[in-house]
């Protein structure tokens, strides 16, 4: 009897993306945020599995990523953890977990790091975040930068509407990206930007930069899946194209089996025992 051999899976890390920018190969990264889809987007061969905290909107239904805390960060990083085999799996620190000092942001980062097994983190922020992210790198944990649209920020921003259009914010992008690189960040996300802006700061930087509404000419692109997935059908910005419509398709299926159910369609002889 013979046995096919399964091919060994090759694990992202740091060092792969870094590969992946010098021979201009681009990198996907989306959301994942429980076991089930997270083992199907990791098969389907991503690259970087985010844990975003766009979990406190998507999958606690909050209005903003501000509500959600450490413990919960905490529980969506283990479950997609368990699934992942092969991409880079970056979990964000959540609001609050990280602003008020550095030690508080290295131990927020060691938590996550130790009690769900994830290998990078996000956090939001340029120069003001720098001695924390210092701090966590020291201790050996990767970090990914995320600059332009921050939503921890929303009520000083007060819009998500698109950031660094006046040429004094796009210098303080433009600097603050070469300070977390200098810092020691393994990638940066750039989020709802002028593609050209994201362009300049990509072409600069040896970096990767992983966009969101911030064009074709940075070195990968994220989404959240529950958007691009067409699961929430309310969100719909120009940046995000919809690859389903999974809120249609749940929706025509839950009905379906309902009306199976009254009508003593469902179960039939061969579904029972
Ligand atoms: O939380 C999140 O989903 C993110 C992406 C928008 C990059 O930070």
């Amino acid at each position: 009897m013979s046995v096919t051999p399964t091919k060994p899976i090759k694990r992202v890390t740091v060092h792969t993306l870094e590969e992946m920018k010098q021979r201009g190969e681009k990198i996907s990264m989306l959301t994942a945020y429980d076991f089930s889809l997270a083992k199907i987007v990791d098969d389907a061969e991503i690259d970087i599995i985010l844990v975003g905290d766009s979990a406190s909107n998507v999958m606690a239904g909050h209005e903003t990523t501000l509500p959600i805390t450490l413990d919960q960060m905490i529980y969506h990083a283990s479950s997609v953890i368990r699934a992942v085999k092969r991409a880079l799996v970056v979990v964000d620190l959540p609001f609050g977990s990280y602003q008020g000092n550095s030690k508080e942001a290295l131990v927020s980062s060691i938590r996550i790091m130790k009690e769900s097994g994830a290998h990078a983190i996000k956090l939001e922020g340029g120069e003001e975040v720098v001695e924390s992210v210092k701090r966590i790198i020291s201790a050996g944990v990767p970090v990914m930068g995320h600059l332009g649209l921050t939503p921890q920020s929303i009520y000083k921003f007060g819009t998500y509407a698109v950031r660094a259009v006046e040429k004094d914010e796009a210098d303080k992008l433009i600097k603050d990206a070469q300070i977390l690189q200098e810092a020691g960040c393994f990638a940066i996300v750039l989020e709802k930007i002028p593609a050209e802006l994201a362009a300049q700061v990509a072409a600069m930087l040896t970096i990767p930069v992983i966009g969101i509404g911030a064009g074709g000419g940075v070195d990968g692109q994220v989404l959240v899946l529950h958007d691009m997935l067409g699961i929430n059908k309310d969100f719909s910005p120009r940046f995000m194209r919809r690859y389903l419509n999974l809120y249609d398709q749940i929706k025509d299926s839950v009905e379906h089996y309902i009306a199976d159910v009254k009508s003593k369609n469902f179960p039939n002889v061969g579904e029972q025992y």
